[in-house]
């Protein structure tokens, strides 16, 4: 039996034989958005090296900030931390950045490509306590499969 959900099954189908960064994390968003129950906005932010900043890349949902320093917030936190982040209710995290006033709860994701931090999956959801240990495991499954679609060359159109 397959311990890969389904849904990390689909992704690694639908980046199947395209490299290009921004349309795989398009579909990867939209897969999740997709398939993912009880989410108000599911995307990703990119650490951008030359003004050290993470901006908003491909997203499903409400309209969301466009820039996060690493270390504030929940994004920022994971991405400085280089630590998942499970966040059973964002209003008791310091310093937790409203984007969507609909967010109760947060789980985000470091996103690595050949060893490099470039950037995190953020998922949030209208309920608290959403997301599980195990929902944690199958987006770590997600975000590996994701990266080894990611091209992080300097001619590649992600920053
Ligand atoms: N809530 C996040 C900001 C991003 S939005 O949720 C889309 C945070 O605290 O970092």
């Amino acid at each position: 039996m397959s311990t890969v959900p389904l849904f990390v099954q689909q992704l690694t189908a639908l980046l199947d034989g395209e490299t290009n960064n921004v349309t795989n994390l398009s579909n990867a968003a939209a897969l999740l958005m997709q398939t993912q129950s009880d989410l108000n906005w599911v995307g990703f932010y990119v650490y951008t090296p030359a003004d050290q900043l993470l901006h908003l890349g491909p997203f499903q949902g409400k309209v969301a900030c466009t820039q996060i320093q690493p270390s504030k917030g929940v994004v920022g936190t994971a991405y400085a931390q280089d630590q998942l982040q499970l966040i059973p209710n964002v209003h008791e995290f310091a310093g937790h950045i409203a984007c969507d006033a609909a967010s109760q709860s947060e789980l985000v994701v470091p996103i690595h490509v050949q060893e490099t931090l470039v950037g995190v999956l953020d998922l949030d959801s209208p309920t608290l306590e959403r997301f599980t240990t195990s929902d944690a495991t199958a987006m770590q499954q997600f975000v590996q499969a994701l990266e080894k679609h990611l091209d992080l060359t300097p001619q590649a159109t992600l920053y």
